[in-house]
């Protein structure tokens, strides 16, 4: 990770994934400007998809939800540059990378500094022809190996003691290729390496939160899933040790 700072911010980035003009790459209309957007995403805020000179990218704005995000969008008290969101994230992307989870690569960082605030961005790899749980799901049923798959990308990140305290299947990506990709880790964390086992009380609440969304998803939006053979597929897919 290379760091480039000027007056107020500092942006960290993977030099061997971007070549664009580093202070550039976070404004839309940096990529806007030259015909490169190639997509958008609608979450919290817009994801801008882009084409930078090495890769496909997505760019994101960091945005608050909830009441609180109403009142103050995108501004977060500082404490120091490593702990800002956008830091946070890109780091924890690359311990992730490292440990051969599925998930997209960090390529760029950002934090502004505004006296006692911030604001920041993250520029990381696209997944290419993606689309998320609950749109599929939408639309079709899976079978038993791809919930196999997604209980085993969980695993892995359990595994590598990464905490995703939003783990929903709005987060969980499938590819044209049925690989399981997990996006979306602000605010999430690395635990304290413990050797247990059974699972500890955060692993557990990251698979509680996901069967709730699956189940909050079959209310709202009507999709395909049923507890009893899907998300069984999806547990023996976290419990076995070796997945092939
Ligand atoms: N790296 C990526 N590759 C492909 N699609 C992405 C990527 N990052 C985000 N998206 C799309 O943008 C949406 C919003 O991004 P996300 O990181 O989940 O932010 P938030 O939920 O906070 O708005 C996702 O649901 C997904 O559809
Ligand atoms: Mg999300």
């Amino acid at each position: 990770m290379k760091t480039f700072t000027s007056h107020k911010q500092v942006i960290w980035y993977d030099e061997a994934l971007i070549t664009d003009s580093i202070e550039q790459v976070f404004d839309p209309e940096y990529w806007h400007a030259q015909g490169k957007v190639i997509g958008s995403a609608q979450g919290r805020g817009t994801t801008w998809f882009v084409q930078t000179e090495q890769l496909p990218a997505a760019l994101r704005h960091y945005r608050r939800g909830g009441l609180f995000g109403k009142l103050v969008k995108d501004h977060y008290w500082f404490t120091q540059w490593h702990k800002t969101r956008s830091c946070e994230e890109f780091q924890l992307l690359q311990h992730l990378v490292e440990a051969d989870v599925n998930v997209p690569k960090p390529i760029a960082a950002r934090a502004i500094k505004h006296t006692v605030c911030y604001q920041a961005d993250i520029l990381t790899q696209k997944i290419e022809g993606a689309e998320d749980l609950v749109s599929i799901l939408q639309k079709k049923h899976l079978d038993k190996s791809t919930y196999q798959a997604i209980g085993h990308q969980v695993r892995l990140l359990h595994n590598a003691n990464v905490n995703h305290t939003d783990l929903n299947i709005h987060n969980i990506l499938i590819d044209k290729d049925n690989k399981v990709w997990i996006i979306d880790f602000d605010k999430c964390r690395i635990e304290p390496n413990r050797v247990e086992h059974s699972l500890t009380a955060w692993q557990r609440a990251n698979l509680k939160r996901l069967l709730r969304s699956f189940q909050k998803e079959v209310k709202k939006r009507n999709i395909r899933w049923q507890k009893h053979t899907d998300w069984s597929a999806l547990e023996s897919g976290y419990n076995q040790s070796i997945f092939i």
